[in-house]
């Protein structure tokens, strides 16, 4: 069976995927949020770095399927993607927690128009299935979109199924100005990867 490269794809590809999903009633991108696991993987980091009551940012959030956990302990959420149909998802899966909001937003092209400062970013699923020269320019809009010394999360598959070692991806994400705090390995229905990052204190 020819293997599908989603990081060919476009948002019309995306937004076809979560249409045939609505349609089909199934769920299938990202980790869930009833997985328990991942769940005090994502509580330990925001608790870790006092997050509870901050202003977060979801890169690529899909369905927002994370955002109630945020929301649950006081943070201000904003989640974008670049699909409507699963901003539209998110909005309607929202629309009681009031400090949620969703935007349509290519993370690639689109973020400088953001003009917030955010206390955390959290990417995932999103970073790895971008191809490299979108991944800096991402990289770039990601780290202006941040205070000084704010985390960042990203989630991954397995990055070298997909032909780039973690080792480089460390080197991509160092060179757009964040420190790399730590990697884990996660295994979900595959072999992930959790890189803890930060933007400097000292940033310019
Ligand atoms: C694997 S899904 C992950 C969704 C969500 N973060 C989760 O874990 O459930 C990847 C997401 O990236 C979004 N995406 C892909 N390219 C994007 C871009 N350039 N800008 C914004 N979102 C993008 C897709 O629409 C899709 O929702």
């Amino acid at each position: 069976m020819e293997k599908i490269n989603v990081r060919l794809w476009r948002k019309e590809d995306f937004d076809k995927k979560y249409q045939e999903e609505c349609e089909n009633g199934i769920e299938k991108w990202g980790i869930k949020a009833d997985n328990q696991d991942f769940k005090n993987i994502v509580i330990k980091w925001l608790s870790d770095n006092n997050l509870l009551n901050k202003k977060i940012i979801d890169f690529a959030c899909g369905k927002a399927h994370y955002a109630t956990w945020f929301c649950k302990l006081g943070c201000k959420y904003h989640g974008l993607d670049i699909s409507p149909t699963a901003v539209q998802i998110a909005k309607d899966n929202l629309k009681n927690y009031s400090s949620a909001v969703i935007f349509e937003l290519n993370i690639v092209d689109d973020v400088n128009v953001i003009n917030e400062k955010y206390d955390a970013a959290f990417d995932a699923y999103g970073f790895y299935l971008l191809q490299k020269d979108d991944r800096r320019k991402y990289l770039k809009n990601a780290y202006a979109c941040l205070r000084n010394g704010a985390p960042m999360l990203f989630i991954g598959l397995d990055f070298l199924e997909n032909g780039d070692s973690s080792e480089a991806y460390k080197t991509e994400i160092e060179t757009a100005g964040f420190n790399v705090e730590k990697i884990d390995e996660y295994i979900y229905e595959s072999f992930d990867r959790i890189f803890y990052v930060r933007k400097p204190l000292n940033a310019d």
